[in-house]
């Protein structure tokens, strides 16, 4: 008899668990696009944030959810009433909506970090569950920590919150310590004795501090999860999540031997991928798994004959599979709206109007000062179009002097949108430095430097460099990215990148920066 592959859902918390990576944190307008881009992608629930922490995860989880068509959008809170009423509050809007509850449960977390008994830990387990139940029809529970939590003590916590109207009951192994066969074990155990089990869905969350997240994972599904929480490119605390691009594509490409499916559109999964990583500044590596620049690229010359004859020799995944659509097709300063349009599409990105044609006289501009473009520069202009932290400081001018050996001058005129015009200069190490400082001087801002990189978006020698500068301020990170043919002009635009989002910090209109706050319960 043959069975019907059973459904998995896939849980994205890029918004919530992603952004606690550091530097990684996003502004509300970022976090809405990221959702309307997972929303595309098909995810079944995307997880906003957690409304207690600040009050910008608290707006940004409301301003989701009211934005939100299709998933369910989900709030977390620990196990305390305030919380569980104020992520309810956060959700109100949402067309579907599910809250979110954890509470951790290893003798480590118990002893060291809530300093409680197993039996206060039942308690407020099922209160908290019982509470959020009370407002939402829908409702998880993690128990944090679960893959160091003695399995006796993990059944009965599951099952109290089963008893207490949790419909999803998600473990996580929240510091990336299990490995494959011990997973599966714990979940075919928590099957076998925990009372009411069958009747909720069973979650899987995991860490990759060892690598294995995305095996973790994927072997609870074989041990019967059914729902998988993962972040885009994989990002999260510390070393990050199980990255939603390798386990959907695991799942899809191995479906014979996981007989499940996913809602998930693969083809939208590099354009989201290439939005997560513009919008959080966190690079992807050139070698990561299913969106990584050399994922499809071979060089040794076996492999290349190997290709040329049939490309399932070394290639498993078909590029297109996942929304890579590259092309040698090269745009220049005569290609007209059609041709850019036609590209723009191929490489994922839906425009409306009005971005369209800023992007285009961006395109014109860029195709002036560069005699080709290719894809790295049209993905690059389309993901800054937005330009996610203008203001309050513009550049109006640059001028840099620079001789070998010596020292460095830069000048920056700055316009504030209070009306302040400013004009400094200063001397460095380098042009980049010099700017760095005039900038400093004229703003008023001093921060510590922490890492600035450029790297090349495309191709020939006047490829557009992408510049990423990483700073501390007042024990916060905060960063900035620009793209220019001028490597200068691109770090200098970066570097007040960062400076206005330590102004719309200090105005209050950004929610936190990276100090991500705890999620201890
Ligand atoms: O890693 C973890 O345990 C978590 C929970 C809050 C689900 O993120
Ligand atoms: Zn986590």
């Amino acid at each position: 008899m043959i069975s019907h592959p059973d459904r998995v859902l896939i849980f994205d918390t890029t918004l919530r668990d992603g952004e606690q990576s550091p530097g990684c944190s996003m502004t509300q307008p970022e976090k809405l696009r990221v959702a309307r881009a997972l929303a595309e992608l098909g995810v079944d629930v995307i997880e906003a944030g957690f409304p207690a922490a600040s009050r910008g995860d608290f707006d940004s989880v409301t301003a989701v959810a009211r934005e939100a068509q299709g998933p369910i959008v989900c709030a977390l809170a620990r196990c305390h009433d305030e919380d569980i009423e104020l992520a309810a509050r956060a959700l109100a809007p949402a067309q579907r909506r599910r809250l979110h509850v954890f509470l951790a449960t290893s003798a480590i977390h118990r002893q060291y970090k809530l300093n409680m008994a197993q039996e206060e830990i039942l308690r407020l387990a099922a209160a908290g569950v019982a509470r959020a139940r009370e407002l939402c029809e829908d409702v998880e529970f993690s128990p944090e920590d679960a893959s160091r939590t003695e399995l006796e003590f993990l059944a009965q916590v599951v099952e109290v919150a089963i008893a207490a109207g949790a419909t999803t009951v998600n473990i996580p192994d929240t510091v990336g310590f299990t490995v494959p066969d011990e997973f599966a074990e714990l979940f075919r155990y928590l099957r076998k004795n925990v009372r009411g089990i069958e009747g909720v869905r069973l979650s899987v969350h995991c860490h990759d501090d060892l690598g294995m997240a995305v095996a973790n994972s994927l072997t609870a599904v074989v041990a019967g999860a059914r729902q998988i929480e993962c972040t885009i490119n994989g990002i999260g605390e510390r070393a990050g999540n199980c990255s939603l691009e390798e386990v959907v594509m695991a799942l899809k490409t191995r479906a014979a031997f996981f007989n499940v499916t996913t809602g998930v559109n693969s083809s939208r999964l590099y354009p989201t991928s290439r939005l997560v990583s513009s919008i959080t500044g966190m690079p992807i590596p050139r070698n990561k798994a299913v969106v990584g620049e050399n994922a499809f690229a071979h060089e040794a010359g076996i492999h290349q004959h190997g290709m040329l004859k049939h490309h399932s020799t070394y290639e498993i995944l078909r590029p297109e599979d996942v929304g890579l659509s590259r092309s040698h097709l090269v745009l220049g300063k005569h290609s007209g709206r059609h041709a850019f349009r036609e590209r723009v599409q191929a490489l994922g990105f839906e425009l409306d109007e009005a971005e369209f044609n800023r992007v285009f006289e961006e395109f014109k501009a860029l195709a002036d000062r560069k005699k080709e473009l290719f894809d790295g520069d049209i993905e690059a202009l389309v993901l800054r179009a937005e330009g996610s932290a203008a203001g309050p400081w513009q550049l109006i001018e640059l001028a840099t002097e620079t001789r070998s050996g010596g020292v460095a001058r830069a000048s920056v005129q700055l316009r504030h949108t209070d009306g302040r015009r400013v004009e400094r200069s200063a001397s460095g190490d380098g042009p980049v430095d010099a700017a760095f400082k005039a900038i400093e001087a004229a703003t008023g801002i001093t921060v510590a430097l922490r890492k600035f990189e450029v790297q090349a978006v495309s191709e020939g020698e006047d490829a557009q460099g992408e510049a990423r500068v990483y700073v501390e301020y007042n024990r916060r990170s905060y960063r900035g990215a620009s793209v220019s043919t001028n490597i200068v002009e691109s770090g200098t635009r970066a570097f007040l990148e960062v400076i206005n989002r330590i102004e719309q910090a200090q105005a209050g209109t950004r929610p936190r920066e990276s100090q991500a706050a705890a999620t201890s319960a």
